[in-house]
């Protein structure tokens, strides 16, 4: 009884003790959330709703963390905009507004998020390097603002410690010259959809050793993708899909060994023919080539490329037949694109084997001969494997009369009946077959001789 009495006593003064250690978070930088959620989300009565020490009890999406042993809190995140009822961050309204100096109480801010907060009224980007304390933010993201206007120029240079910079679906354009390459720590660059536009200095990745996702879809981003891109060997995702980006793929992307999805469609891409550098890249399980004309035959690399699941290479002016290899080492592959290029000749029957294949495109091509695969292929796939637009192409009678749920649309049917390989071991003993035959009859003896 004594010794339960002592315990209680004991957790009592420590529960005191602990929460004497947290100090509440300083009148000036509770002030200061109050004035930023006032400018955000205008109309919410966020001093009474919320009139406790903002550490203890906050809106969601405003976290403080402890330092030092004098345990004073500070603000260490700031998101705003509701995503989902799991990250319930306080709605932002349609005029919402952001003034720069509103940040300057917030000496430890890590990471700001805005997601869909400026919709309507035009913001500039605000000026985070005028901010005495910008080095401490580590995470700036900014998802579904397109009222969001300027430019980065002069704005984000200070940011050393920046980890991870996300600008997608903003109006913000203009060059990315001045800052990008200036932060040694940078885990993950996405600016997909907005206005970047103009060159990636030669060196801006030199020092991107820790970078492991690089996402600059739909810009307008143009000139060549530096060779220097063979620094960033933490890279596991590189899109930067949709810009004009021109010139020579880089030999060195064979430095990136982890990479596991490289987006390089729809830019400017020339003629160099296929880039052999992927050969060299073990990871790779997703490539999209399409829209560049790179020209050229499709190389015989597949082998070194098992790990494939989907790989897009239409519309790149590329000839020459498609290597049966594709078939044999694709085990993997779930898509294959190869459609509105200039390629003849058969249609590997290997393509029919891959058995995860889902989504198969050879049209517009000149392609030639007989559909290769079976009744089950073609039904497995249905309307996914497009054949269309390959004028030599044909189809057997027995194919097209099956139940097969699939619109092959006006492709011809072949004029040569079918034979099977074994009718034609049957019935006809032309001297081709006659080997076969012989070595078969002979297996048969060495295995009776073996068995005896
Ligand atoms: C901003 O919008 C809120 C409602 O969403 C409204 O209460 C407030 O008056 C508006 N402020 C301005 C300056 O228009
Ligand atoms: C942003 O602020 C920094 C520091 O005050 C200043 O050097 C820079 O010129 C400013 N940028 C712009 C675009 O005004
Ligand atoms: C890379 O880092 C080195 C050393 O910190 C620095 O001198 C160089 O300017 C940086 N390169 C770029 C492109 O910023
Ligand atoms: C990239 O290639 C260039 C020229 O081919 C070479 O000078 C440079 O060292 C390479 N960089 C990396 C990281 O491999
Ligand atoms: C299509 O292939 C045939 C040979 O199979 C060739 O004679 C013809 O020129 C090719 N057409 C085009 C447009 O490449």
């Amino acid at each position: 009884m004594a010794q339960w009495r002592l315990s209680l006593t004991i957790f009592t003064i420590l529960a005191a003790a602990a929460a004497a250690a947290q100090s509440p978070l300083n009148p000036e930088e509770q002030e200061a959330v109050y004035r930023i959620l006032d400018s955000v989300s205008p109309g919410t009565p966020w001093r009474s709703l919320f009139p406790d020490d903002l550490c203890s009890s906050a809106p969601h999406g405003v976290a403080c963390d402890y330092f030092s042993s004098a345990a004073t809190p500070h603000v260490t995140e700031l998101s705003f905009g509701y995503v989902s009822d799991f990250s319930p961050n306080p709605a932002c309204s349609p005029n919402s507004t952001l003034n720069p100096s509103l940040l300057s109480p917030f000496p430890r801010l890590r990471k700001l998020m805005f997601y869909k907060c400026f919709t309507q009224s035009k913001t500039p980007f605000p000026n985070f390097s005028s901010l005495s304390q910008a080095s401490s933010l580590e995470e700036l993201i900014f998802i579904e603002n397109p009222a969001l206007i300027g430019t980065l120029h002069g704005r984000i240079g200070n940011l050393k410690r920046l980890r991870r910079l996300i600008l997608t679906g903003t109006g913000v354009s203009g060059g990315v010259t001045d800052w990008i390459g200036k932060f040694a720590d940078l885990e993950k660059l996405t600016l997909s959809r907005n206005g970047f536009s103009g060159e990636i200095p030669i060196n801006a990745f030199r020092n991107m050793t820790k970078l492991k996702i690089l996402d600059l879809s739909n810009n307008e981003f143009e000139g060549s993708l530096p060779e220097s891109i063979g620094f960033a060997t933490s890279l596991l995702k590189v899109d930067l899909s949709h810009n004009k980006f021109s010139g020579k793929i880089p030999e060195n992307l064979t430095c990136l060994k982890n990479v596991q999805f490289l987006d390089l469609s729809y830019n400017n891409f020339g003629k160099f023919g296929f880039p052999l550098s992927l050969a060299e890249m073990p990871n790779l399980k997703e490539v999209y080539l399409s829209g560049n004309s790179l020209g050229g035959e499709i190389p015989d690399i597949w082998d070194n490329m098992r790990g494939i699941m989907g790989i897009g290479l239409s519309s790149m002016g590329l000839v020459g037949s498609i290597p049966r290899s594709m078939g044999v080492h694709l085990r993997n592959a779930c898509y294959i694109g190869l459609d509105n290029n200039m390629l003849q000749g058969v249609v590997p029957h290997e393509l029919g084997d891959l058995e995860l294949v889902r989504d198969l495109n050879l049209e517009n091509n000149n392609l030639s001969g007989r559909i290769p695969f079976s009744a089950d292929f073609l039904s497995k796939l249905g309307g996914k494997l497009k054949l269309e637009g390959n004028l030599d192409l044909c189809i057997d009678e027995t194919l097209k009369s099956a139940k097969v749920s699939l619109d092959l649309g006006h492709i011809k049917v072949c004029r040569k009946p079918y034979v099977s390989r074994n009718a034609l071991f049957h019935e006809s003993f032309s001297p081709s077959s006659t080997f076969p035959f012989l070595a078969l009859v002979l297996g048969v003896l060495a295995l009776i001789v073996v068995s005896m």
